[in-house]
């Protein structure tokens, strides 16, 4: 049977098929198909991951999961709930975190779920707008409280955290600030050999002094889920807030009995510092390093570009007709690292 090279017509192209209901043309691409369905049932469910997840407690990082799509993914032997305790009005640091995060290299065989955590809203707009986010990213937590709260709102995180999270329980709990950004794989890295109880991890404050008094900076500290159940079953707690809210949490441990498996991240952990900063180096801050867990004090832009371009982050940008971004002519570069 001699088939035409491209039909002139579609009936003059029935006229010589076996059956006129398909089109031969048609035929190669619906072999592709199905043989891609055969061969990646899952691809399929990108879309449901991407857009889809928001909203179940394992889902902040899209790209966590769709990296792991074709290939099997290593068992989650590590689940960690990382609250960045920030207020609703803060709504580019919001947008600068989400994306830092996502871009981030997927923690293996762990699952940390970064969630932004502030007390009611009070306002119209904040209503409505992170109303707006919550649809979109499915990545808040709002706390029954109100944000001029003296001191309670470390309470109030630690005690909800495990009621919310009651059925399907993390095996740590965090609390970080909106000017710090975690290193979620080195994160996951250091958790994954520490105890999971009576765990207390983060930066060790005050620096070499007074150990006695020492509790974890809050730059950001995790601690396992059985101090956060216990937290949240110990009412009396509430009222014990005299102080900074960090040292009294450490406070709280002490005298409960669960200040125990203490890991002290110096120097993975610290304050950000680079050499236009008058300040001096010191056992809390120091230059940007490669094994970093995390930086704080990034308090505007331009330690955000210089912290994520430090961590590699831009390397991901491609050539393009649409673009000319030059990584390299800024002013960082030429003071040194
Ligand atoms: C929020 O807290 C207030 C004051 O403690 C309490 O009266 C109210 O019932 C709480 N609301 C919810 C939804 O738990
Ligand atoms: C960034 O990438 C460069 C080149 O691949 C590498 O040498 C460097 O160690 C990376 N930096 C960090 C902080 O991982």
């Amino acid at each position: 049977m001699k088939l035409p090279s491209f039909p002139s017509s579609p009936n003059s192209f029935a006229r010589v098929l076996p059956s006129p209901s398909i089109p031969l043309f048609l035929l190669p691409v619906l072999l592709v198909a199905v043989i891609y369905l055969v061969v990646f049932p899952n691809d399929f469910k990108i879309q449901e991951v991407m857009f889809g997840s928001s909203c179940s407690n394992s889902g902040t990082l899209a790209s966590a999961k769709l990296a792991g799509g074709y290939t099997a993914e290593p068992p989650v032997g590590l689940r960690v709930l990382l609250g960045v305790l920030t207020r609703p009005d803060t709504y580019e640091r919001r947008a600068l975190l989400r994306l830092a995060y996502s871009l981030q290299p997927p923690p293996v065989g762990a699952v940390v779920d970064v969630r932004f955590v502030f007390c009611n809203l009070d306002k119209e707009e904040d209503r409505v707008l992170v109303a707006l986010e919550i649809i979109a990213y499915g990545d808040i937590v709002v706390l029954n409280c109100t944000e001029n709260m003296d001191g309670g709102k470390t309470y109030e995180y630690f005690s909800t955290i495990p009621r919310l999270f009651a059925e399907e329980p993390y095996d740590y709990v965090g609390k970080t600030d909106d000017d710090t950004y975690y290193r979620l794989a080195a994160l996951a890295d250091t958790l994954r050999t520490k105890a999971r109880r009576d765990m207390y991890h983060g930066y060790l404050s005050p620096c070499h002094w007074m150990p006695e008094k020492q509790y974890m900076s809050g730059m950001g500290y995790i601690v396992s889920w059985d101090i956060a159940e216990w937290i949240s079953a110990t009412e009396e707690l509430r009222n014990d807030h005299d102080g900074p809210e960090d040292r009294v949490f450490g406070g709280w441990l002490r005298k409960g009995g669960r200040y125990k498996n203490v890991y002290n991240e110096e120097p993975r952990m610290y304050d950000y510092w680079d050499r236009e900063m008058p300040d001096e180096v010191i056992c809390f801050r120091h230059e940007l390093m490669a094994d970093t867990v995390a930086v704080h004090k990034l308090k505007d832009r331009l330690r955000w570009a210089r912290t994520l371009k430090f961590f590699n982050a831009t390397q991901g940008l491609k050539p393009s007709k649409m673009y000319h971004v030059d990584l390299h002519s800024n002013m960082y570069d030429h003071v040194g690292l």
